[in-house]
């Protein structure tokens, strides 16, 4: 069988599908340009993507023989998995592994934005302590019995709360679903509206998956909800927040400063109004991004590939019932 990797993977995993397949990698301009991936996706049994690859009903239409899609990530947004699943095709992704790192990198932002860690870093790097001695200057906030407002309660939600639990933080979510009482009182958190969350919670967490609905849903509407002095983390997926809204709501005060690990488009250009603002913290998409987690993704990656090649149920299936 041939498989088609948009990337290079780790030299291990490479190995393993090499053992079983006939492999090519992408070793060129990443992501794949279109034309390319229709091209080469033609007569591949399997592909491994990633999160910039679009794999859209027309990648998938001329991917004739293709029987597997494994992609390395936990969001599987950039598929076509409707499609995908009409054409009898598993797709697969690599949840659990990376909660613990993407709740670690949310943690690490919002203390981060709080502290002022990236400033005071600036302040050394430009010689200029000397001007802040004072028992007012560089004033940063407390996480402490702050509320944090966790929106999308799924691994890394959860994972989040229990961080912030541990930083004595009072927490609130709202998600699709609401967890059952006992999950919500062995968390230590509280359920409300999106619009309460909003409205009450210090700082904001996104947490929810990309999707139709979810689609710019953080908007004015809802910065106009938050307190003045709230803040705004996303780890999630970029363009689940409004960006234009965003910039305006931190141009006039409407909320306090935000930190994003994603964005519209990746790789966000060095002039966006985003990468010019002082009350932001801006990292490249590197929520999963540890030595530990992205080799257990790759690991995942391929062995979803090889059982769902095999015809197996692959170890983290995103659709169930393919033909
Ligand atoms: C994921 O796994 O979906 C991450 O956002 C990509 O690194």
């Amino acid at each position: 069988m041939k498989v088609l990797l948009t990337r290079k993977l780790h030299d291990f995993a490479i190995k393993e599908l090499r053992k079983r397949y006939d492999v090519e990698i992408n070793y060129g301009k990443i992501p794949m340009s279109k034309k390319e991936l229709l091209l080469k996706i033609r007569d591949k049994d399997g592909l491994i993507c990633f999160p910039y690859d679009i794999i859209d009903s027309e990648i998938i239409d001329a991917a004739k023989n293709l029987k597997a899609i494994s992609t390395y990530s936990v969001g599987y947004d950039q598929i076509d998995v409707k499609h995908a699943t009409k054409k009898g095709i598993v797709v697969s992704y690599t949840p659990e592994v990376l909660t613990r790192a993407t709740a670690d990198l949310t943690v690490a932002l919002m203390l981060a934005l709080l502290r002022r860690v990236v400033e005071g870093d600036n302040v050394i790097r430009q010689n200029k302590w000397k001007t802040i001695f004072g028992p007012y200057d560089f004033l940063g906030t407390d996480l402490h019995w702050k509320t944090l407002g966790i929106f999308g309660i799924g691994r890394i939600g959860k994972a989040v709360a229990k961080r912030a639990i541990g930083f004595e933080m009072n927490v609130l979510y709202h998600s699709r679903h609401r967890l059952s009482k006992s999950k919500e009182k062995n968390l230590g958190i509280r359920y409300v509206s999106l619009k309460r969350l909003f409205e009450e919670s210090d700082i904001i967490s996104i947490h929810t998956p990309y999707t139709k609905e979810t689609h710019e849903i953080v908007n004015l509407q809802l910065f106009k909800r938050m307190k003045p002095t709230a803040f705004l983390i996303n780890t999630a997926r970029g363009k689940i927040i409004k960006e234009k809204d965003l910039i305006f709501a931190l141009q006039n005060k409407i909320i306090s400063g935000a930190a994003l690990d994603v964005f519209h488009k990746e790789p966000i250009d060095r002039k966006h109004p985003l990468v010019k603002m002082k009350n932001m913290i801006l990292t490249p998409h590197i929520g999963s991004s540890t030595e530990e987690t992205r080799r257990k993704m790759a690991e995942i990656t391929v062995e979803n590939l090889i059982l769902s090649l095999s015809g197996k149920n692959p170890r983290y299936a995103v659709n169930t019932s393919y033909s």
